[in-house]
């Protein structure tokens, strides 16, 4: 039986422990690949996907959340926002959106996932099968990381969260289809031995249940950016894909090698470029060197500064630093400057929970 209307619920609560103190202020959704909070591909995505009414959970960061996607409108979606009121568990999230649920099958997306290209060709199968469940699988290096599945004779047997000795490679990465058969699942579940209510649980009782949970290993990048690593990672990838483009003014003492992006307003003088790079609206460049793999937002300043494999977030300043700033994660409205060492000594002045590693000379 065709499924129709699917709504979407994306999940942007959570604390973010594992990205602190990056996160002690921010969302970790709203972190930026390429520029763009990660939670915006999630959105895009599911638009792409023909899904439009799209319910995003949230917890603490909500006032972030909400004010940097709005109602949905500049995405062609209209988001209803659900409270939770701490992170239960991605299966409590589903309980508690079942309201704005209200039955139809749906796109279960976690905020911080990111998959290139998207899932449309698989929402569309879903939508057109008989099956209650999809679960999209990816094979990974390090699957006691995730929630890992079993499969026998091709079919999933057993889903077991971050299991200490995983029975294959299989991660169920982050995007989940359901149709109103969850609804039951979750209501009979008891919180796992960490509090929560778990989706792999949840999905463990659709199995038991024998109804149709189907998989399809992914052939595509994905990646969840929970951490550090990952994040510079996704920024990585997702830089190969763009195409070039100068909304900017570079001077003529700099050297430029494509693919470089320059926002409107950005402006580079007496630099190198060496791309994939991104250059954020109305952010200065001077005598410096940025490498790439450099994602840099908007109302930034560099100064003497040589960059590469990084990314630095909005309203930040970095200026006669020595030492070259590799794998590097610089949060909002951070001033760092170096320069002449006076007795020995930087004077810095830093954002909220900065954490600054400086070589000696
Ligand atoms: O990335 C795929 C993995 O995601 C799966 O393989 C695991 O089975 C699944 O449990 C999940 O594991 P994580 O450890 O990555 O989940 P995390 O706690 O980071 O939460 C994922 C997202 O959902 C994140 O954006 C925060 C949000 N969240 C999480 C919880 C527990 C909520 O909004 N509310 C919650 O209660």
């Amino acid at each position: 039986m065709p499924k129709e209307n699917p709504k979407g619920l994306i999940l942007s609560g959570g604390k973010g422990e594992r990205l602190r103190p990056f996160t002690y202020t921010g969302a970790k959704q709203l972190v930026p690949i390429a520029n763009k909070p990660v939670l915006f591909y999630a959105i895009e995505d599911l638009v792409g996907c023909g899904i439009t009414d799209i319910g995003i959970v949230v917890g603490d960061t909500r006032a972030q959340v909400e004010k940097a996607v709005g109602d949905g409108t500049r995405f062609g979606a209209r988001v209803t926002y659900i409270e939770q009121e701490a992170p239960l568990g991605i299966a409590h999230a589903v309980k508690i959106a079942a309201d704005f649920l209200a039955g139809h099958p749906f796109v279960l997306y976690l905020g911080d996932n990111l998959v290139l290209g998207g899932v449309a060709r698989f929402v569309q199968r879903f939508r057109g099968d008989s099956s209650n469940c999809w679960l999209l699988l990816k094979r990974v290096n390090t699957p006691e990381s995730f929630g890992v599945a079993e499969l026998v004779d091709g079919r999933v047997a057993r889903v077991v969260e971050k299991p200490r000795r995983p029975a294959s490679d299989l991660a169920v990465i982050g995007v989940y289809m359901f149709d109103h058969h969850v609804f039951e699942a979750v209501d009979q579940l008891r919180p796992s031995a960490r509090g929560e209510l778990e989706i792999t649980d949840t999905i463990q009782y659709l199995i038991d249940k024998g109804l149709h949970v189907q998989t399809e290993v992914l052939d595509r990048y994905w990646i969840d950016t929970g951490k550090m690593d990952d994040i510079l990672e996704a920024n990585h990838v997702v830089l190969q894909t763009l195409t070039p483009a100068n909304q900017g003014q570079v001077d003529e003492r700099t050297r430029v090698y494509e693919p470089v992006i320059l926002e409107k307003g950005a402006r580079v003088v007496n630099s190198v470029l060496r791309g994939p790079l991104l250059i954020g609206q109305d952010t200065e460049v001077i005598d410096s060197y940025v490498a790439p793999f450099t994602s840099i937002s908007h109302h930034c300043r560099l100064k003497g500064v040589r960059v590469g494999g990084s990314i630095i977030l909005e309203h930040t300043s970095i200026e006669d630093i020595h030492w070259p700033i590799e794998h590097s994660l610089i949060g909002r409205y951070v001033t760092l400057r170096g320069g002449q060492a006076v007795g020995g000594s930087y004077s810095l002045t830093l954002g909220d929970h900065s954490q600054i590693e400086m070589p000696g000379a």
